[in-house]
């Protein structure tokens, strides 16, 4: 018989392809005095679970350069509440939560610990998969088109890596607030960003839009590798550019030159750094229980296919959001 401590976890110690994930049994986390612990029940994959087992870009190694500091991946999870630290006041046990985990890490396991300002409780007419569909995607996205994109009808956006898990709620969003919404992403996913309600969607194997003459009033790039005179140039005049994800080289370029553009041709070239919090999940909680916006998941996967379910999502195959159910 299994001890109480001791849980099952995907975990790795070098970073790599998905063979270097392994399903072992480690010791169950404790939770400190700010966090939850939360049996785990479904937790959906994010372009930062694959840049996280690959080490790829340089920012996916903060922490470990040349190994990963922590040995489990994973950031969106739904589950119910085990046990609490001692200044936790808002959850108890029992209770079914969803959120992000520390630094969008620990989740692919059956326990994980995370801080309370990250989690909301899980509303009871979703169901735990569409829950732990949505936390870093659609934050990400909120923060993006609402916060910082500040997004009004009748303008004309640009998601680039629309069909992914930021990208799908992204196109949701900018819909919402009414913008004309244009998506980017590979051949396979033309069909689907138009049905999540895009406009015009752009092939990015075929075409580079910022070579298309077209200039847009918000450019959301979940995967920013081009240079910054490309991304200005797709830009109108006010108009705003936010990296979410990307190359090293194009964040220091948009660190180093984005001032300058600014000052010279009036237009915004910034990085994104999204803030998890509760108020942002209840937002967007709100808006799929209204059925304004939909956590679309393509496949499910068990806790023991992680590495499939990483290789789907990195190979650019997943519509939307791959869940793992952990039994
Ligand atoms: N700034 C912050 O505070 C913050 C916080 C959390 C996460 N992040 C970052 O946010 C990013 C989030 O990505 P996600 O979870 O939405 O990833 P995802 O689910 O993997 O989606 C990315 C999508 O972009 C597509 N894509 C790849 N290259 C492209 C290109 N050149 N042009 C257009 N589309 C392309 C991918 O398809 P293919 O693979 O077929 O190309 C995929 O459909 C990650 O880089 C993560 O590190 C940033």
């Amino acid at each position: 018989m299994r001890e109480d401590n001791r849980m099952k976890a995907i975990v790795y110690t070098e970073y790599g392809p998905p063979d270097v994930l392994q399903l072992k049994e480690v010791q169950k986390p404790v939770p400190k005095e700010h966090e939850v612990l939360i049996k785990v029940y479904a937790v959906s994959v994010n372009g930062s679970d694959w840049e996280g087992l690959r080490g790829k870009p340089l920012y996916a190694r903060l922490g470990g350069l040349r190994r990963p500091s922590e040995g489990i991946l994973g950031s969106d999870i739904a589950g119910r509440v085990e046990a609490v630290g001692k200044n936790i006041r808002e959850f108890q046990p029992g209770d079914e939560v969803f959120g992000e985990t520390l630094r969008y890490k620990g989740g692919f396991a059956e326990y994980v610990c995370a801080p309370e300002r990250g989690l909301a409780l899980k509303p009871a007419s979703m169901t735990f998969e569409e829950a732990a569909a949505i936390p870093q995607g659609a934050v990400i996205a909120l923060q993006g088109i609402r916060d910082k994109g500040q997004v009004q009808p009748g303008e004309n956006v640009l998601i680039n890596g629309a069909g992914g898990s930021a990208g799908t709620f992204a196109v949701q969003l900018a819909k919402y607030y009414g913008a004309e919404v244009t998506g980017v992403d590979n051949t396979g996913k033309m069909d689907f960003m138009r049905s999540l309600g895009a406009d015009h969607v752009i092939d990015y194997t075929r075409e580079d839009f910022t070579k298309k003459r077209k200039q847009y009033d918000l450019i959301l790039d979940v995967t920013a590798h081009r240079s910054v005179f490309a991304y200005q140039r797709a830009l109108k005049p006010g108009g705003s550019y936010f990296a979410v994800g990307g190359s090293v080289v194009t964040f220091f370029q948009i660190l180093l030159l984005g001032p300058w553009i600014r000052r010279t041709k009036g237009k915004h070239i910034r990085i994104l750094a999204v803030q998890p919090n509760r108020k942002d999940l209840l937002f967007i909680t709100e808006l799929v229980e209204a059925g304004k916006v939909v956590p679309v998941i393509d496949r499910r996967f068990p806790l023991s296919e992680v590495p499939e379910a990483l290789r789907y999502v990195g190979e650019g195959l997943a519509k939307g959001k791959v869940v793992i159910t952990v039994e």
